[in-house]
């Protein structure tokens, strides 16, 4: 890929132990810090890491010196908790932004958001499109804070 587009278009996301399709890990500990080592002499745009633990960015973020993508799980007050602590360089959200396409305007006002993606309809096809259309297509903010759900 860098040989391609360059180095700087290229980006590389890991989700060490997930338990997707029964997917089983066992040497996650050595192996994704052998290849952070390994990227660091690849100078790409960054790296993206999916924790579901809670316990891999400490580790991952200080063997890798380029940019630091945190994802998995963060509320705005824990994602900013991190990237304030140096722990990653940005935070990465997907499922609150599916249901609230205004997400940053949302964080940056405190307003509450929107209710929970259904994870069993976004992960089929057929389904994937008709919700993204209609979330895609958000009431002005103002009335969507008005009818939004207050879920954390
Ligand atoms: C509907 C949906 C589909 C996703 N598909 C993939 C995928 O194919 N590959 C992948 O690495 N991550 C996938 N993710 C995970 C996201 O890339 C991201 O890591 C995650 O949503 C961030 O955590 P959060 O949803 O708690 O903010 C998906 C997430 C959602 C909500």
């Amino acid at each position: 890929m860098i040989a391609a587009v360059g180095h700087e278009r290229v980006g590389v996301k890991f989700s060490p132990n997930i338990p997707f399709n029964d997917v089983e890990e066992t040497d996650a500990d050595a192996l994704y810090p052998y290849i952070l080592e390994w990227l660091n002499t690849r100078n790409i745009a960054y790296v993206h890491v999916a924790d579901s633990t809670g316990k891999v960015h400490a580790k991952l973020r200080a063997v890798y010196h380029g940019i630091y993508f945190a994802g998995a799980g963060f509320s705005k007050e824990s994602g900013e908790e991190l990237v304030t602590q140096g722990g990653a360089d940005a935070i990465v959200f997907g499922t609150k932004l599916l249901a609230n396409p205004d997400l940053p305007e949302r964080f940056r006002h405190n307003a509450s958001l929107m209710n929970r993606i259904n994870r069993r309809s976004t992960c089929r096809v057929s389904t994937v499109i008709p919700i993204t259309r209609r979330w895609w297509r958000p009431k002005p903010l103002r009335e969507s804070w008005a009818l939004g759900e207050v879920t954390s």
